[in-house]
């Protein structure tokens, strides 16, 4: 995710925007900049790369001098990573700013403002608003923001300095945080607490539309009329590292609860008239028509998003498609045909063995396509295709956010393709889409609604030995993630099972009280997922279900239930995923282990 930051007072502004950029590095980030009233006039500097190479360029150009202005890191998430789609970006003679969030609409904002004879330097989305708020600029900054405002969707926090406002800086936002940090006779701006704690503990949370107006007598704030709001001051007891968990206790716990926005930020940028839209990935409707094999290769998590991604693809677009490791993939000579599509699953986008595999296809005539989640990685670079899932970076080693934005653009390229292939109708498309819109809302419900009953739940796992996961179709996929974000983190074995597989000898392993938990989420499959759940009880084992919130499950066949609300039953697995996450992660926290950091594991496996 960006970071922004902003300051106002006695201190060396460019100084001051460096160091509070540095504390959100956590966020990652790919480039940087910062702008500077220096003399009365606005100064700018921006660099592709880290903070390190920002300074140095400012050291060898000149470090802007004063004492306001604001900086930012950036994601990319429109435009490739380099130093003029970096921030902060001008809109014309008298507006620069710096972004973070999503513009929805810019491709209609900038073609408008082409045909008013803008001419635009970037790819990104964050100069259409600069260039738009510079259009709209007539002398009043909060008039300019409210109409700027009412002509952009999306989700943004902005810092913005107007070049005839000298000291001065404003700030809004809409979705994306940001805060005003407040100190004896100086301000701050900031995405996060972290870049500014070291400075100050007091700020005010900017609420949806709400404008912060700072400079060297104070801050303000005010509504989109421009009516004074009086604001609470909070203070954050936070010290570094935990404000950089935004107050969880781990970034796996903080990355569960991210998921929402994750989700809404990697699919709403590609629905486009409730369909889904990939053209900006290369991928259209011709280019998914002619594939009539797919092959999904990944590791981990990765790999079992891909299992998703199989039942989700077969089942509506008809086409087959081979789910392997990348470890097997790429030694077990693959019958790859010319025209085959293989799809390469990466969050870090650096995995040895995902990357040699998608080499291997390449070399073999396959077209490949990029899932990955960190921007400029070596799979993204080298894919024929790319879609980049914006979950932002994901620190904890266990994988939670980027495999709910893996499996939802999985159900986009499901939707596209079974539309490509005539095996849906436009309209079923859309209400699919839909479906898939909605989830973020229904994703922040299941968090909350989950989150007391694992807890509790976990600990009864805390003293077991073997665990079973059992599902049917698309929960036997998600058992499998279960099964390894409980192995990764609590180290307690487990094992994900087919359901209907269990009494073909797997089901002598059942003990008295061993924990089985089974995934239950496919109505069209309950009744036999309840034989089975049954089976298991019957000999003893302690049973735990999730299911939807309306599944007939009685306290005959469950011990545990663990309900998430009721959606499209093929979507599914995106809430039912949240409770086995967060049974991993209180097991793993019960037992006392490094959740973030499990032993013998590695956030990326460059190696083989
Ligand atoms: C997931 O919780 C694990 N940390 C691990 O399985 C991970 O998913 C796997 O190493 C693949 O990593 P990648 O997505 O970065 O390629």
């Amino acid at each position: 995710m960006c970071g922004i930051v902003g300051y106002v007072g006695p201190k060396d502004c460019s100084e001051v925007l460096v160091d509070a950029l540095r504390k959100l590095e956590y966020r990652g980030y790919d480039s940087a900049g910062i702008a500077v009233f220096e003399d009365g006039k606005i100064k700018v500097a921006k660099e592709k790369g880290r903070l390190d190479d920002l300074q140095a360029k400012m050291n060898a150009e000149g470090v802007p001098a004063g004492n306001a202005g604001i900086g930012h890191t950036r994601w990319a998430t429109h435009g490739i990573p380099s130093a003029v789609n970096s921030h902060p970006h001008k809109g014309g003679e008298k507006v620069t700013l710096v972004h973070n969030g999503i513009i929805e609409n810019y491709k209609e904002l900038k073609e408008y403002l082409i045909s008013q004879g803008r001419v635009f330097v970037s790819e990104t989305d964050t100069e259409v608003v600069a260039q738009l708020l510079d259009f709209n600029y007539e002398g009043d900054p909060i008039k300019a923001i409210a109409k700027t405002l009412s002509q952009v969707e999306g989700s943004f926090a902005l810092g913005i300095l107007f070049a005839d406002r000298v000291g001065e800086l404003f700030a809004v936002r809409r979705e994306s945080p940001l805060i005003v940090g407040v100190s004896e006779g100086e301000s701050f701006i900031a995405s996060d607490v972290p870049a500014i704690i070291k400075y100050t503990n007091q700020y005010y949370l900017l609420e949806h539309d709400e404008i912060a107006h700072l400079d060297f007598s104070g801050v303000s704030f005010c509504d989109l009329e421009g009516n004074a709001i009086v604001k609470e001051l909070k203070v954050a007891d936070w010290n570094q590292e935990a404000a950089e968990k935004g107050g969880y206790e781990h970034f796996m716990l903080k990355e569960i609860h991210e998921q929402p926005t994750a989700v809404k930020t990697t699919i709403t940028p590609r629905i486009s008239d409730g369909l889904p839209c990939l053209e900006e990935c290369s991928i259209t409707v011709d280019s998914l028509r002619d594939i009539n094999q797919i092959y999904i290769v990944a590791c981990g998590t990765a790999m079992h998003a891909g299992m998703v991604g199989k039942y989700v693809i077969e089942k509506m677009a008809k086409v087959p498609v081979i789910v392997d490791i990348a470890s097997e993939f790429r030694y077990r000579d693959p019958l790859i045909k010319e025209g085959d599509l293989v799809i390469i699953i990466s969050q870090s986008g650096e995995t040895a063995d995902s990357l040699a595999a998608m080499r291997l296809a390449k070399s073999m005539g396959a077209k490949t396509l990029a899932i990955v989640n960190a921007k400029g990685s070596s799979i993204a670079r080298e894919a024929d295709m790319l879609i980049y899932t914006h979950a932002g970076p994901e620190i904890a080693v266990a994988s939670t956010k980027a495999y709910m934005v893996q499996i939802a653009v999985m159900y986009l390229l499901g939707f596209k393709m079974a539309l490509s292939k005539g095996q849906i109708t436009e309209d079923e498309c859309r209400r699919l889409t839909g479906v898939l819109a909605s989830v973020p809302v229904y994703l922040e419900k299941t968090i909350a609604d989950v989150d007391d009953v694992c807890n509790d739940i976990a600990t009864q796992l805390l003293e077991a030995e073997n665990l079973l996961y059992i599902g049917r179709g698309l929960d036997y996929a998600l058992s499998m993630e279960g099964s390894l974000k409980l192995k990764e983190i609590s180290y307690i074995h487990s094992e994900a099972y087919a359901a209907g597989e269990l009494k073909h000898g797997t089901i002598s392993l059942i003990t008295d009280g061993m924990p089985v938990i089974a995934v239950a989420t496919q109505n069209s499959l309950l009744d036999k997922t309840v034989s089975n759940i049954k089976e298991v009880k019957a000999r003893g084992a302690m049973v735990i279900v999730v299911c939807d919130e309306e599944a007939q499950i009685g306290a005959d066949v469950a011990d545990y239930i663990i309900r998430v609300p009721k959606i499209e039953e093929s979507l599914m697995p995106m809430l039912a995923a949240v409770p086995l996450q967060l049974l991993a992660y209180y097991t793993s926290y019960k037992r006392g282990n490094d959740v973030d950091k499990p032993r013998n594991l590695a956030k990326s496996v460059t190696v083989e």
